[in-house]
């Protein structure tokens, strides 16, 4: 601690010294793709030849919290808050790089201040952070891959619908129920996904919100024969028309997600949305056949 101590007096006395000298980093972008996250802050005239003559201070926020301290002459660090994984590499902090290292889910968007202490010299740079986490899809590709999964709800349970008005003697039967079942868990999950995709949060968040978006469209590629069973003639030719349709959709959609997620690049979202539009498509012409061409099917 002593040389921060002899610092601090040195500095009351202003004999003259030089300030530590920083480059100029007012502000810096971050994408989610990294999972370490670097904080840059370089002196550019610090004339240490041991690391026991440093000290470093990294402050976040508004309050300046301290959030990260490195005493070299101790060679000893401690990291506060919910940044507990921030960290430095000495070697490099004794060549001007005070950069801090922090793990992608404990970035927060801000000010960060790293103060350094050499001896008697001293000097502070601020940078602004910004997090940009929704980077993996453009907005446009945002809304749609919100609006369909819901379009292929609404489908759904509008095939639903006619189907318990065919049953009416009895519209509590096995079917119904794996229907209805199979319905509910489609919508938790779907909604579930569309709440974690609220603006404000982390990438990591987001990635289960696409995810549970559009997995449960690969569920009514499965519903399709519980559906139209029993299906014998035009019926089946029908549902294995309907089947194919939603599960090329369900290939492109997983496939569009995965490498979405995968490559950190906004590529391949036309299709991961070509995808879902497939699987409404086929949820519509499904609904359009219960509705008007299924004479064939043979209702208990
Ligand atoms: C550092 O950059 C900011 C904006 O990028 C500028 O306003 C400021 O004057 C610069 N400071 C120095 C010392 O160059
Ligand atoms: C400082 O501590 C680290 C372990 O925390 C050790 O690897 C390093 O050798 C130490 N450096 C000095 C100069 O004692
Ligand atoms: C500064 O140090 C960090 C590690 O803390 C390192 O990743 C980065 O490459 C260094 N920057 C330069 C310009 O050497």
């Amino acid at each position: 601690m002593w040389p921060l101590l002899v610092a601090l007096l040195l500095g009351s006395f202003h004999c003259g010294l030089a300030q530590l000298l920083f480059k100029n980093i007012s502000s810096v972008k971050i994408d989610h793709c990294k999972n370490i996250v670097l904080i840059p802050c370089y002196v550019s005239n610090l004339e240490a030849e041991n690391i026991n003559e440093l000290f470093l201070k990294w402050k976040f926020g508004r309050n300046s919290d301290i959030i990260f301290v490195f005493d070299g002459y101790a060679n000893k660090s401690a990291a506060f808050y919910k940044f507990s994984s921030a960290h430095i590499f000495p070697s490099e902090f004794l060549k001007g790089n005070a950069s801090l290292n922090v793990a992608k889910e404990e970035v927060k968007n801000g000010k960060y201040t790293c103060e350094v202490t050499e001896l008697s010299r001293e000097g502070q740079q601020t940078v602004d952070l910004q997090y940009t986490d929704g980077s993996l899809f453009t907005l446009k590709e945002h809304i749609s891959i919100i609006i369909l999964p819901f379009l292929t709800l609404i489908l759904f349970w509008a095939q639903f619908g006619i189907l318990i008005q065919k049953y009416k003697s009895n519209p509590v039967n096995r079917k119904t129920i794996i229907l209805f079942a199979t319905g509910l868990l489609i919508t938790i999950v779907v909604i579930t996904g569309a709440s974690l995709l609220i603006p404000g949060g982390f990438a990591k968040r987001k990635g289960y919100g696409f995810a549970f978006l559009t997995t449960p469209s690969v569920i009514p590629v499965f519903l399709q024969y519980h559906k139209f069973k029993p299906a014998i003639g035009r019926t089946l030719h029908t549902v294995i028309m309907l089947t194919i349709i939603q599960a090329v959709g369900t290939v492109l959609t997983v496939a569009g997600l995965y490498h979405s997620s995968l490559d950190c690049v906004p590529r391949y979202g036309s299709i991961l949305i070509l995808g879902l539009a497939i699987v409404a498509l086929g949820e519509l012409f499904g609904l359009i056949y219960m509705k008007c061409f299924d004479p064939l099917i043979e209702f208990q």
